[in-house]
């Protein structure tokens, strides 16, 4: 694992936008997204820039079960809202969260994923260590999975939500397999409520007990923290 200080979210996204465009330089076509508030500072650097989309694939990592396009708080309106409406792509996917049958999209959202190799792979973390939706205890090499969410996960995202009772409860979640067969990753995290993932993934065994140690196991994986989520390594 490289891993990169950077000052704060900002200078972190500004160093992510340079991986990405090295990697599109490089031929890299598709990459795999993530939602959540720390790639929100790279998705403003992407807008920002003179960089062409639309011959590039996103493939998103997971959505909330009961979700549509159309609801604010579910992860394609995040990523219509952040990036793509202000950066076309050529196909953009993210689950399904409205699919009458789950585990049929969770199948061809794994097909999805291996017509479109990920190039790039840009993750957050959670602060149980989850990365998309993959609590702690998934299997390593898990495909695209209906998730139960944590109490832990829940109350993280609630800010997004009116009250805590409106957070869905489950998600469709690409597995931390799905996830590894990506070739390069870039996992960022920022703040203290991330050291004790960060340190745990770095400094820890390979556990199912916090997903993001798979990682360690990916031979190409870039980690940029700011100094509080780096303030227990
Ligand atoms: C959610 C998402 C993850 C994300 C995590 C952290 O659980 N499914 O992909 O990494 O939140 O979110 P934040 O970046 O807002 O801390």
């Amino acid at each position: 694992m490289e891993i990169i200080k950077v000052a704060n979210a900002e200078e972190g996204g500004k160093k992510a936008f340079e991986l990405i465009k090295e990697g599109m330089n490089n031929g890299a076509k598709v990459l795999g997204l993530a939602t959540g508030s720390t790639p929100e500072t790279l998705y403003k650097e992407m807008t920002a820039s003179d960089l062409d989309f639309t011959d590039m694939t996103s493939v998103n990592l997971d959505e909330y079960v009961g979700l549509g396009g159309d609801d604010d708080q579910s992860y394609r309106y995040f990523m219509n809202d952040q990036l793509f409406n202000k950066k076309p792509f050529k196909n953009t996917y993210v689950p399904n969260g409205k699919a009458e049958d789950l585990a049929a999209e969770c199948k061809h959202y794994e097909s999805i994923i291996d017509s479109n190799p990920i190039d790039i792979q840009i993750l957050g973390i959670g602060q149980n260590g989850h990365i998309g939706f993959n609590e702690p205890g998934t299997p390593l090499d898990s495909l695209t999975h209906v998730v139960e969410l944590t109490e832990s996960t829940i109350n993280a995202n609630k800010r997004n939500f009116e009250k805590v009772e409106d957070v869905p409860t489950r998600a469709v979640s690409m597995g931390i397999g799905s996830i590894m067969k990506g070739k390069k990753m870039i996992l960022m995290a920022y703040g203290e409520a991330k050291a004790d993932a960060i340190k745990g993934m770095i400094d820890g065994a390979v556990s199912v007990d916090l997903p993001a140690s798979a990682l360690k196991n990916h031979s190409d994986v870039v980690v940029i923290i700011d100094e509080a989520a780096a303030s227990k390594l």
